[in-house]
Formats: structure tokens, sequence, C-alpha cells
């Protein structure tokens, strides 16, 4: 490949995963082959300067910015650190420093390398003032609310030497305990599940409700004291008084005196932070001297003074017996390799997730190949390489995705630009439909709640439903079935025969199935599951077209007309409608009687008094939860907007907004409306 094309699909492949990873929490692929990918990125910039771009995934720190959140900006900027895998590159980082101090005694400071979320607390006499996530390490998101349910997280020191006002950084983490329990919880209401604690750590971090944060029970450590009148001049010296005054400050910290000390740290370590509570992904090396840290400054990027070296995560080899398809809701068609069961960090693994048909291409997988599997951060592990060496090609046979769907044999499709395979047939494949039900059933389409997927899958497997309508025949039937005899007299005797369906659960389903009739038409729209009308496009179309009759009629000219609708959503709509298998399906659940228009009320209910204004919401509320705000806000012609401007109308204001907010409202002039005053506004 030319250079030039492989720098080009480097950094694009490193923007998708930085998007993955710091905005949908839902990172792909691990650290360690992010920074490896990262690291081939940086050499070729170097050796080809001529490449050179700006907007490089090199040149920035990542960011995790959320637009609910004010933004603050951070006092000294929260830089990341430079990465190391192997020995020989913690030597040469020490050998940098020695030459760096021309020769002056030095100590480097090992610690773990807690894998969390960043934080910066800021103490001002004693008292956490503020709470700030790293965002792009120049402003984060001010998050002091749900910080102050972090029990570990002193809100006022008791009496003490500490300065009049300092900062304190630290990670945020969820225990394994904590995250395993919260998983099996999301598991149990078909929530998807969090990939590991740091992304679960860094999602409960940033909830609205500061009262969920409070019961997923973070952890944290603090590891860097900053500010301008700091106790002591050595960086360990500083954590053991901020452990004196109140903080959490590991017990893994060591002051070296010289290489083959901080090589035993890391060796150590390596073997027993599986023994810790919380996640650590490494040792972080810091030269201990403030003065001398100073000395040595900084890149553009990280600090010279201090290095992290990353541990090899957990790998095993073991044989790829063969490879088999799932196919899930959407139709997409996944790779599963079934593996010889081996043992990986203390699970044993027998299924690894191989992705796509690219992946199988890149690593040319054979089936009988001795494969590399590694737990890199997701919960099902994937295979990471093969050992060509063990390869015996007259027993290996080479891996060929599927061209027909393993579920119902209809020829598979692959979209432009993706790399997924499809089964295109979404009204008769049976994953399909038994996707779709557990779709229209979940909580925010229909919240048909007494019913869970098994339930389903069990009713369509057991040939009592085909489709969505057919929950509504069997628990409601057009308004025939009202009591538990209807429901005996109108449903064969064979339903009876149900394992766990007795009339308890039946009177709880009929209930829930009767007042899914409620629904309002938006949300029966996402819980049709046409593709690409997630909740945010339903909530469009029904505005757009207030009855399901005029969206279907829609041309996709019209469709095009709509602000948010673009072509792919528009085909879409069209192909759903033009199918009359799904024109059936509506028609059927219509006289079921489900909500299928906008309801005078619903579209009455809107005002205009917020007409044309843009509102920041800042502080802590008494009478609402900030969404209540917001929705108030929209529902009154207003826009809800995240960071102040000299456009903004006006700041609606609760208790504790940011002092710096208040600094840029004042300077802007923008007008700050309390809570009371606000609720007499739009009555
Ligand atoms: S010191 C300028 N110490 O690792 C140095 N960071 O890539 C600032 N981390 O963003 C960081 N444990 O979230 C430091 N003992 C430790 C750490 C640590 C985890 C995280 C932190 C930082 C990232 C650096």
């Amino acid at each position: 490949m030319e250079i030039k094309q492989r720098i080009d699909w480097l950094r694009n492949e490193l923007h998708r995963h930085n998007h993955n990873y710091y905005i949908l929490n839902a990172p792909e692929i691990s650290d360690q082959e992010f920074d490896h990918m990262m690291r081939e990125l940086q050499d070729l910039e170097q050796e080809h300067p001529e490449y050179e771009d700006p907007n490089s995934p090199t040149m920035r720190v990542g960011s995790d910015l959320n637009k609910e959140f004010q933004q603050v900006a951070h006092q000294y900027p929260m830089l990341s650190l430079a990465n190391t895998y192997s020995e020989s590159e913690v030597a040469d980082f020490y050998e940098r420093v020695r030459k760096g101090l021309e020769g002056e005694d030095f100590e480097i400071c090992c610690e773990m390398k807690y894998d969390g979320t960043s934080i910066s607390l800021i103490y001002e006499n004693g008292r956490l003032v503020q709470a700030v996530t790293r965002g792009d390490g120049v402003q984060g998101d001010d998050v002091t609310a749900n910080v102050k349910t972090i029990r570990c997280i002193p809100l006022q020191l008791p009496e003490g030497d500490y300065p009049a006002k300092f900062e304190i950084r630290g990670e945020i983490l969820m225990p394994w305990s904590v995250f395993e329990k919260l998983n099996a919880e999301r598991e149990a209401r078909e929530e998807q599940l969090f990939a590991n604690p740091r992304n679960a750590a860094s999602g409960t971090l940033k909830l609205q409700n500061s009262k969920e944060v409070a019961r997923r029970q973070l952890d944290s450590y603090l590891y860097y004291l900053l500010g301008e009148e700091l106790p002591c001049d050595g960086h360990f010296e500083n954590l053991e008084k901020a452990r004196s005054w109140g903080f959490k400050v590991s017990e893994g910290i060591k002051k070296c005196k010289n290489l083959q000390e901080i090589l035993d740290f890391i060796s150590y370590w390596d073997v027993e932070r599986k023994n810790l509570p919380v996640a650590t992904d490494g040792i972080v090396l810091k030269v201990n001297s403030l003065r001398q840290q100073r000395n040595l400054g900084f890149t553009a990027k990280s600090p010279r003074w201090a290095i992290a070296y990353k541990f090899q995560a957990e790998r095993a080899l073991t044989k790829l017996e063969k490879v088999t398809y799932q196919v899930g809701r959407t139709g997409v068609v996944t790779p599963v390799a079934n593996l010889e069961p081996v043992q990986l960090a203390g699970t044993i693994v027998k299924r690894a997730s191989i992705h796509n048909a690219d992946v199988i291409a890149n690593l040319d997988l054979h089936i009988g190949d001795m494969v590399y599997v590694e737990k890199g951060g997701e919960i099902i592990p994937k295979i990471t390489g093969v050992e060509l060496s063990a390869r015996n090609v007259a027993e290996t046979e080479k891996v060929v995705f599927i061209d027909t769907c393993p579920e119902c044999g209809a020829p598979l499709v692959r979209y432009e630009g993706e790399a997924a395979h499809y089964c295109p047939n979404d009204v008769a494949c049976p994953p399909q439909i038994k996707g779709k039900i557990e779709h229209f059933i979940s909580r925010k389409a229909m919240n048909i709640d007494s019913l869970g997927p098994e339930t389903v899958a069990m009713f369509y497997n057991a040939g009592f439903i085909k489709d969505v309508v057919g929950l509504y025949d069997i628990f409601y039937r057009q308004g025939q079935i009202q009591t538990l005899d209807d429901f005996y007299a109108l449903n064969p005797w064979e339903f009876m025969s149900l394992p766990g369906f007795k009339s308890k659960s039946v009177l709880k389903a009929m209930q829930s199935v009767r007042e899914s009739l409620e629904v309002p038409y938006p949300r029966v729209l996402f819980a049709l599951g046409i593709r690409f009308v997630g909740e945010t496009i339903a909530k469009i179309l029904a505005k757009a077209f207030p009855s399901i009759d005029k969206l279907a009629e829609a041309s996709l000219h019209d469709l095009l007309e709509v602000e948010g609708i673009g072509l792919v959503i528009a085909e879409s709509i069209i192909k759903y409608f033009a199918d009359e298998r799904n024109r059936d399906i509506v028609n059927r659940l219509k006289e079921n009687g489900l909500q299928f228009e906008t309801r005078i009320d619903e579209s009455q209910s809107q005002s205009t008094k917020l007409a044309g204004m843009s509102i920041v919401i800042s502080g802590v509320f008494s009478h609402h939860s900030r969404d209540e705000y917001k929705a108030l806000i929209e529902k009154n012609g207003g826009k809800n907007v995240g960071s102040i401007s000299a456009k903004t109308s006006f700041i609606l204001a609760g208790e504790n907004m940011g002092p710096s907010k208040l600094e840029k409202a004042n300077k802007l002039g923008v007008k700050i409306i309390g809570e009371s005053e606000f609720l007499e506004m739009i009555e």
C-alpha cells in the first residue's frame, strides 16, 4: 500500500475509534490496538512531514464533551501520558530523564495506572467547590453534583495544613463487583451492557440524575496535586500530605532510586493487580521532584517527566474449531469463532467475536488454526492474531464467509461503505422477527414490560405469534379479551401448557398490552422498527406527518422536505410501506386501537412563549429535574443550548451555578432567570 494511503487509512480509523471511545462510549478495539495504530501513524508522520495535517488524530488529546453539562476551562490543561509497552522503553525513558537533568540525582515515583475516567477537583478553604471531567484537556464538563455523591471524595476537609486553594486530580472508577452487579441488572432489563468498568464509570458520571449516580457506588483514587502553594517539592510527599488531609491515595505507590527498582515494582504489580477491587492497566512513572519536573517540561501533548507503562493484555492461544454465524435483530450477520475451551483472565473462553468479513480476510483465518484470543476491554473476547508457525496447511481450511442467511437462506447483501453483511429478509427471517417483537415491547417503545424476550421467543417458537400483532391477538383481540375467562375461551388450549405462564402472568400481560394502547404515536412509530427510524427520527416524522396514513402516502420528495430526514431514512420509509406485509401489520395494529396519529391535546399543548430563544440551563433545581426543564423549554418553542454566548437569550439558573458561568454571563450581559420566575414566564 502507498504510504499516503496508509496514513489516510490510519487517520480515518483512529478518528472513528476516537469517536467510538470518547463520544459513544462503545470501543470496538482494545486500548493497546488503538495505541499501536496511533504509534504507526506518529512514526509515518515523522518520516513524511510532507503529509502533515493539522487535524490528524495525533494532534489532539481526545474529547468527551457532553452538551448537557456546563463546560468549564481547566486552570492547568489536563494532558495525557505517553505510553510504553516494554522494559526497554522504560529504560529509554529513564535515560532521557537522566540526560534531561544533566546528571543530577533524581527519584521516580511509581504508581498504579487506574483504568477509569479522570477528574479534576478544586478545593477552596478545604471545601470541594468544583469537579470537572477531562473533556478535551482544555475544558471539561462540570459534574460537581455527581461527584459529590462519591463517598470517598471529601466534601469538606477537617482542619489541616492544606493551601487555601488547590486542585487534586485522580481517577473515578467503578469497582469490579459493582460493575458486574450493574451489568446483571441491565441484562435483566434488556438494556445495553457496559463493555468495561471504565465505560461504566464515565457513563455514570455523565448521568443527569445524581441519585442514580449515588446508587452506582463509584470509587476514586487521587494521584496528582496542583496549585501555587503546594506543601512539598516531592510529588510523593505531596500525595502523602493529601492522604493525611483525607484523600484516598493508593497504597501502590513507591519512590524508586534506580531502574531496577522500577522494573521490580512493575513485575510485582503486574501480578498483584489482579487482586485489586478496581481495574488497572499499567504503571505510571513520574519524576518525583516538582522542580525537576519543571526543568524537564512538556511536549505538546504530554509531560517529559512522566510516562505510562501499559500491562500486556492477557491473551491465550487456542484452536479455532469452526466459525458459526449469528443473525441479529437488524439482520446483521456476525461471524463467531468457536474455540477449543481455554482459560483466560479468570474465565473459560469458548467463543470469540470476529466482527465481520474484513477481519476474517485480514487475519487470513483458517479452520484448525491456533489463534490468539484477548479480552481487550470488552466482555466478549476476540481473536487478535493467528500463530502461523503452527499452521499445518494440509489440516486447515480457509474460512469463507457465507453468502446466504444461516436462518432463512436469503442471499446476503453488503451495503456500500459498510463492513457488515446483512440478511435482507426482514419480514420473514426468524431472528429478525423475534428481534422486531422484542424491540416493539421494549421500555422506550411500547413498554409491554411484563413480557420479556424469553417469553416472546417461546411464543414465537411455539408458533403462537408470527409478528407483533400476535401479542394483541392473544391478550386483547380488539377488545374481546377483558377477563381471564375471555383469555382462556379465545386462545387455543395448548397455550395453557407453556411453562411458567400461569394466570397471574397472563393477567399482568393483559394489563400491559391494554396499557400500550395509550402509548403516543411517535413511540408507536419508533416501535415498528423501521430501519433507521430511531426515537428522535420517529418524533420528527410524527410532527411532520401527524398520522401514519399521511406518512405512508408521503413521496420521497415529501420526506426529503422534512428537516432532519436524509435520503437513507427516506428510502427506508418508502421501502417499509411499499411492502404489503408491513401495511398489513399496521392495519391489524390499528384494528386493535394503537395510537397512529397525534392526539389533538398533544399538539395543542405546544406554546410559542419561548419561540426563537436560546436558553442555557445551569445549576441544581428543586421544582423540576434538568430534563424536565429541557422538555418545558422545547414545549414552549425554545431551544436548550449547552454553552453561553452572546446569542443566549437567558440562563435558567438553579442553585450553585458555576462561578465561571456567572462571570461569562455578566461579561456578555446575558440575563439570569431563577426557577420560579421561569415557571411564571411559561405559567
Ligand atoms: S498522572 C500529566 N497518574 O491515565 C500527568 N494519571 O494517559 C497526568 N491515570 O488522563 C496524569 N492512573 O486518567 C496519572 N496514577 C496515575 C494515573 C493516571 C491513571 C490516567 C489519567 C490520565 C491518563 C494518562
